[in-house]
Order: C-alpha cells, then structure tokens, then sequence
C-alpha cells in the first residue's frame, strides 16, 4: 500500500477513536476538521520513508508513528492559528478551527490531538514496549520544553530570539522526530538519521519563510506575508529573498549527502528530491509582493 494511503488510513483510526461512544459532536467535529483534508503530511512520509529505508519490518508501528507525528503538527497549526499567537483566519484553504467551532473548542481540539498523538503510540506499544517508549520520547522531546514545538512558540515573547534556535524548535525539532521516529519504528538506532531530520527541517522553514513573503494568501491556503505583520524573525529579513533561496538549496545538498549508507539509501534520496523541488519556490511568482 503507498504511504499516503497508510497515513490515511492510520490517522483516520486515531481520529475515529476519539469521536466514538458519548463523544461531544462539536469537539469530535472540530477534531475532524483540523485534521482532514491534510496539508502536505510531509513528516508522515518522512517517518515512514525512513522506516522503509530502515527495513519496515513492524509496519503497525511505522503506521501509528507517522500518524502521532501528524497529530501533533496538525494540532500545533490549530493553537498557532488562534488569536493569542497568530490570528490567522484561514488554514489550509478553509476555516481556521477557531473561526470554524470558537476558540475554547479550538484549544480544546490541539489538547485532544496532541493526547491522541500520544495514544496513538501507547496502543502500538503493546506489540514492541522498547520501541513504543522510545517513540514517545522522541515525540515528547520535539513538542515540548525545552526543545520541542512549545519551546519555538514561546520564543516569539522574548525580547531576543536567535533565528536558529527558534527554527530548530518550531519547526526543526519535528522533522527531526520524523527521521528518527522512522527508524526507531523500524528497529534500527535512530542516532544516524538526526542530521538528515534536521536538514530537511532546516530548509522546510526557510521554504516556509520565501513562501510567506513570495506567495499570496489564495496561493498558500493560509494568510500571507504574516512574518512581516508580526515582525517574526524569518529567513528572508534575515538573507534576503536571493540569499534565502541559495541557503535553501545549499540545505537541501546537504540533506542528501546525510542519509546513511542503508539498503533504501537510494529510494531515500530519491523522496529528499521530490520533497527539495516542492519546498524551492519555482520563480519569483507575478504576484509578489516582495523582491529583495
Ligand atoms: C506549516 O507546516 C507550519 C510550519 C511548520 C511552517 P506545513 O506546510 O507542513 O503544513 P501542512 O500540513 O502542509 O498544511
Ligand atoms: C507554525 O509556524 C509552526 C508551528 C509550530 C505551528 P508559522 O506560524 O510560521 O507557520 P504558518 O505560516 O502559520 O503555517
Ligand atoms: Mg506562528
Ligand atoms: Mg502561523
């Protein structure tokens, strides 16, 4: 089955399960809402590629872990979206959870995701109890203190903020989870696969940066030019739009030269490409609004 079908399938599972038996329907909707039709689901077929890469030799386990890691990120748009960080109406082309159910059922609906991410991964457990521990630590560590999605959150109320570290946790610290929670679903050590997480997470928020300044908001499913409203630090303020891309695409290199020598190395690099073509902006789109 490919990977988008398993994804799919093994998010649905977890999201089914939290809206049976005397589940409140406007919580068990909103749920649904912040989490079908996806966006990109880039971190699941990371995960999952990795676990291939690695053998694959559990697929229920690769399954769940790409499906918390989703979960997670799905649930980090849904409180990122609210009033008190970014205000964004609009996510993935259609209402932000907030707009669409109000905010307590908004906050509500990130608490309910990112527990389920979590028992998602306790199920699993039961097939292979070191793998599971080891998978939700990994998850744990990259959403919360003092590296994790939290982390990156909170430094956009400090005073001082170092682009690098704000990345490596807003952002970063996922993808990182994605590499390692693939090999780790798959039996293999995870410690060789950090760099290639790190990279790919490195370059995806640079992508995410030009997007944000390059592209419209009917482009993007999402508003623009928000790093400049909010005076967030960004790879573009930083770099420059030229200077961004050439960063990206030396990311990027380095993504590809990082994956371990392993029987699916080839197969690997191959989806590092395609996810490189989709994150580099094409060509300064007619409707930028930024050209530095
Ligand atoms: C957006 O992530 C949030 C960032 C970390 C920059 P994605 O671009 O992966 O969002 P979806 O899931 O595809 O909508
Ligand atoms: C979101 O970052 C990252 C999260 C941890 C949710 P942004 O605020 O930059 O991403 P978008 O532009 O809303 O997707
Ligand atoms: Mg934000
Ligand atoms: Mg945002």
């Amino acid at each position: 089955m490919p990977f988008s079908r398993r994804i799919e399938a093994a998010i649905l599972r977890s999201i089914r399960s939290g809206q049976a038996g005397a589940a409140p329907p406007k919580l068990a909707a909103a749920l649904e809402h912040a989490v079908f039709p996806g966006g990109a689901r880039i971190r699941p077929q990371i995960c999952m590629s990795v676990a291939k890469a690695c053998g694959d030799d559990m697929p229920a386990m690769a399954d769940a872990a790409g499906a918390a890691i989703e979960l997670i990120h799905c649930a980090s748009l849904v409180h990122d979206d609210m009033p008190c960080f970014d205000d964004a109406d609009i996510r993935r082309g259609k209402p932000t959870v907030h707009m669409a159910y109000s905010e307590p059922l908004a906050l509500l609906a990130g608490d309910s995701l990112i527990i389920m991410g979590f028992e998602t991964l306790a199920r699993q457990s039961m097939l292979d109890c070191q793998r599971g521990a080891a998978l939700m630590m990994t998850l744990a560590q990259s959403t919360g203190m003092p590296n994790g999605i939290c982390a990156g959150q909170a430094w956009e109320s400090e005073d001082h903020v170092d682009l690098g570290a704000y990345h490596r946790a807003k952002t970063g610290a996922l993808f990182v989870a994605a590499s390692r929670m693939g090999a780790i679903a798959a039996g293999a050590d995870p410690e060789p696969w950090t760099e290639l997480g790190a990279r790919i997470g490195e370059a995806f928020q640079v992508a995410d940066d030009l997007r944000d300044a390059l592209y419209d908001e009917e482009t993007l499913g999402k508003p623009a030019g928000q790093d400049e409203v909010h005076g967030r630090p960004s790879a573009v303020t930083a770099y420059g739009v030229k200077g961004a891309i050439r960063h990206l695409k030396d990311i990027l290199g380095g993504a590809i030269a990082s994956i371990p020598a392993c029987e699916g190395e080839a197969e690997l690099a191959e989806v590092v490409r395609r996810t490189a073509e989709r994150l580099t902006p094409v060509s300064t789109p007619s409707s930028a609004r930024q050209t530095v």
